[in-house]
């Protein structure tokens, strides 16, 4: 990856985690992402919905960027890459989503781990640092996550980001072509009830 992506002045959104940082992912990157999403497909799609047939394509990248990067403009989603500050090694991919301002100020919670840097600890890391972000930075009262019940690594690791179970949600999200129900978790703002910002 190169060093420019993380100097260049249009990077607006780096956040820094433990042991990882994040920004939105850039059109270099395509190469690292395509390898480590091949590799993690198995590890990945029970949990995910179904890929596109031409998913891991340049085209396809370039598509998801350009919604990633309207998305942005218009503030309704936030979608990084997380890297390994040791190495800058892409580790997998976090997103805020469905930023909902008004009366709501909630945003939804997505991420995925490349198989080859699961269980280190770098997703629970960029999820405690997206929440910062949410919290602090886009000054979102509350976040929301869901999963489904047999996904035992996102569950677990949802409670020790702190999220609290909510509910159950029939049929929820259609995953590897399926209508699947969901376990709903969500957090609030340490930052509303005048908690310190500290906290997290
Ligand atoms: C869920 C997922 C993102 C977790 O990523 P990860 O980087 O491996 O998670 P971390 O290393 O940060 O783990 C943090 C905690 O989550 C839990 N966890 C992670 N993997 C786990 C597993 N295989 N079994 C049980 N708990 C697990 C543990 O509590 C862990 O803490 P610990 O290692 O101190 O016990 C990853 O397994 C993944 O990408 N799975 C496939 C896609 C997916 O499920 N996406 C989410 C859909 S809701």
């Amino acid at each position: 990856m190169a060093l420019l992506d993380w100097t260049r002045p249009d990077n607006a959104f780096r956040v820094e985690g433990e042991g990882i940082r994040l920004r939105p992912p850039k059109p270099s990157d395509y190469l690292e992402w395509r390898d480590l999403r091949a590799r993690s497909r198995e590890f990945l799609q029970p949990w995910e919905p179904v890929w596109p047939s031409d998913d891991l394509t340049r085209a396809a990248f370039r598509r998801r960027l350009g919604a990633y990067q309207r998305d942005m403009d218009l503030g309704q989603a936030y979608p990084f890459f997380a890297f390994r500050t040791a190495d800058d090694a892409l580790t997998g991919g976090i997103t805020l989503s469905n930023v909902r301002r008004g009366v709501a100020q909630t945003g939804s919670v997505g991420y995925w781990s490349g198989q080859p840097f699961a269980r280190r600890g770098h997703t629970l890391a960029a999820v405690k640092a997206l929440t910062g972000f949410a919290f602090r930075t886009l000054g979102l009262h509350r976040l929301e996550a869901a999963c489904i019940p047999t996904n035992d690594a996102s569950r677990s690791l949802l409670k020790k980001a702190g999220f609290t179970e909510e509910g159950y949600a029939q049929a929820y999200l259609k995953i590897n072509g399926v209508w699947r129900d969901h376990v709903l978790f969500g957090l609030v703002s340490p930052l509303d009830g005048n908690r310190r910002s500290d906290e997290f």
